[in-house]
C-alpha cells in the first residue's frame, strides 16, 4: 500500500471537483482529485451548457474563462412558446444587464482540467475502488486502486464531488442523512444535430403534445430536446418521427419551420429532483450532484455545483488561513439555501412547461401561469432573476444576509486574481 498526503482529498473530476481544486490551488491549498473515469471520457461527456452570470464571472476571475468568453454565446433573453405564439423573456433588461452564456459543459471541463494540469495539480484518472474512511475524525483517509497498485491518501478534509451515483453520499449511514426526492412521469429525449442555429435564443415550448426545447452547442451543432415517456427507447424514434414530433410541438401560427439536419446523437435523460441534508458529515463535505439533482428545465445543475464549491473553498481558505471553523460549520446551511431556491425554480419551470397525463386542471393552471409570466413584468422578473442566477454567496456573511453582490465575490476570487498577477 502506497501512502500519500494532501490537505483536501477530492472524489470526482466533474465541475464540482475541478472548480473546487482550482479555487483551493489559487488560495494556496493542496488537493488531489481521484476520478473513476479516464481523462478523455470526462472531457467528452455531453451535458447541458447554460452558464449563469455568476458562474461566468467566477470562472473568468479565476483565470479559466478565456475560451468561454471567446467561444461562448451570450444570450440576453429566452423564448417561451405556447399557443402557437413566441413570447420573449428579456433576461438582461429584467435583471440589470445580467445574462446567460451558452458554452458546453464538457468544454468547461476541458478548460478546468488543463488549468489544473498546467499548474502542477494532481489528478488521478481511472482511480478504482475509491472508498472514504474516518471522516468523523480529524484524519480522514481515502483508499483507491490505480495503475501503481493500492493507494491510501491521508487528508484533512474529503470533498465528495462524485455525482449522484458516487459512493461518498452512500458511505454516510442512512440514519445520519435525510433525503428528499421527486420523480417526474416523463423524460427528455435529446438529440444533437449538424445544422446552423435554429434561433438566436433558447426556446422553451409548451404544447399539448408535450414540452420541447431548442438549444445550441456551436454554429454547426444544435441541441434539441422533447418530452418523452420515462421508459422510452431511442430505438422507437427514427429520425423522421423525431422531426415530425418537434415540428408539431414547435409550430407557430406564422408557420415557424424547423430545418432538418443530420442527427448524430440520441439519448434519453431521466428527470428527478433530489436533495440530501445535511451536506456535511464530520470532515466529509458533499458538493454538486452528489448532494442534489435538479431536472434540467432550469439549467441549474452545473451552476449549483459551482455555487457549492465556491462556498466550500471560501470556508476551507478561512480555516487554513486562521484556524477558524465557522465557515465550514456553516457550509451545509449556506449551500442548502441556494440549493432549495434552485430546486423550487427547476420544479416550477418543469411543472409549468410539461404535459402531465390526463390532468386538464393542471393544464389550465399551466396556461394561466404562462400567460402571467409573459404579461406581467413582476412575474417575468422573477423568472429572469432565477434563470440568470442569483448572485453567488461565499457563505461567510451571517444567516439571512447571504447574497453578496457579484462585485463582492470575496476572498478567493480576489486572492486568486491578485495571486496570478
Ligand atoms: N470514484 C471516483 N470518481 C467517481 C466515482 C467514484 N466512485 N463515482 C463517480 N465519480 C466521478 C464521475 O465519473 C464524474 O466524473 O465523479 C464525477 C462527478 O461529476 P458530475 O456527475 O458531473 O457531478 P458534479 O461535478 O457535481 O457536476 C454537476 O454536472 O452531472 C452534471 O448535469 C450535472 O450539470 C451538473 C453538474
Ligand atoms: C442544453 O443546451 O443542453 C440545455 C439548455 C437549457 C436547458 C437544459 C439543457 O434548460
Amino acid at each position: 500500500m502506497i501512502r500519500k498526503r494532501t490537505q483536501v482529498g477530492i472524489v470526482g473530476a466533474g465541475p464540482a471537483g475541478l472548480v473546487l481544486s482550482h479555487l483551493l490551488h489559487l488560495a494556496g491549498i493542496e488537493s488531489v482529485i481521484l476520478e473513476a473515469r479516464s481523462r478523455s471520457e470526462v472531457e467528452s461527456t455531453l451535458r447541458a451548457g447554460v452558464l449563469e452570470q455568476g458562474t461566468v464571472d467566477l470562472l473568468t476571475r479565476c483565470g479559466v474563462g478565456e475560451r468561454l468568453q471567446r467561444e461562448g454565446f451570450v444570450h440576453h433573453g429566452i423564448e417561451l412558446r405556447f399557443g402557437g405564439q413566441p413570447h420573449r423573456i428579456a433576461l438582461s433588461d429584467l435583471t440589470g444587464g445580467r445574462a446567460i452564456t451558452v458554452y458546453p459543459q464538457h468544454e468547461v471541463i476541458k478548460d478546468l482540467v488543463r488549468a489544473r494540469v498546467d499548474s502542477g495539480g494532481t489528478l488521478v484518472f481511472e482511480a478504482r475502488d475509491v472508498s472514504i474512511h474516518d471522516y468523523g475524525s480529524t484524519r480522514p483517509r481515502i483508499r483507491y486502486v490505480c495503475a501503481n497498485g493500492d493507494q491510501e491518501l491521508r487528508c484533512d478534509f474529503i470533498a465528495g464531488c462524485d455525482g449522484f451515483h458516487g459512493g461518498c453520499r452512500a458511505s454516510v449511514p442512512a440514519r445520519a442523512r435525510t433525503e428528499y426526492a421527486r420523480h417526474y412521469p416523463f423524460g427528455w429525449f435529446g438529440i444533437l444535430v449538424r445544422a446552423a442555429p435554429y434561433a438566436a435564443e433558447l426556446i422553451y415550448a409548451h404544447h399539448d403534445r408535450g414540452f420541447s426545447l431548442v438549444s445550441t452547442r456551436s454554429p454547426e451543432v444544435q441541441r434539441l430536446y422533447f418530452q418523452c415517456a420515462p421508459n422510452d427507447d431511442t430505438a422507437h424514434w427514427p429520425d423522421d418521427r423525431i422531426w415530425r414530433e418537434l415540428q408539431a410541438r414547435l409550430q407557430t401560427t406564422d408557420d415557424w419551420r424547423l430545418e432538418r439536419g443530420d442527427i448524430f446523437q440520441k439519448g434519453i435523460i431521466a428527470m428527478r429532483s433530489f436533495v440530501v441534508e445535511p451536506m456535511q458529515y464530520g470532515r466529509l463535505f458533499l458538493a454538486g450532484d452528489a448532494a442534489h439533482i435538479v431536472p434540467p428545465t432550469g439549467a441549474k445543475g452545473l451552476n449549483l455545483a459551482v455555487a457549492d464549491v465556491y462556498i466550500l473553498a471560501n470556508a476551507l481558505a478561512e480555516f487554513y488561513a486562521s484556524g477558524r471553523k465557522e465557515g465550514l460549520e456553516r457550509y451545509s446551511a449556506a449551500a442548502l439555501e441556494r440549493v432549495w431556491r434552485a430546486e423550487h425554480f427547476s420544479w416550477w419551470m418543469t411543472s409549468m412547461l410539461h404535459r402531465f397525463e390526463d390532468d386538464p386542471f393542471q393544464h389550465r393552471l399551466q396556461l394561466a401561469q404562462l400567460n402571467y409570466v409573459t404579461s406581467s413584468r413582476a412575474a417575468a422578473t422573477a423568472l429572469a432573476e432565477n434563470y440568470v442566477g442569483l448572485p453567488l454567496t461565499d457563505g461567510m456573511s451571517s444567516a439571512g444576509q447571504s447574497a453578496l453582490a457579484p462585485e463582492a465575490l470575496t476572498t478567493l476570487a480576489h486572492l486568486a486574481v491578485s495571486a496570478r498577477m
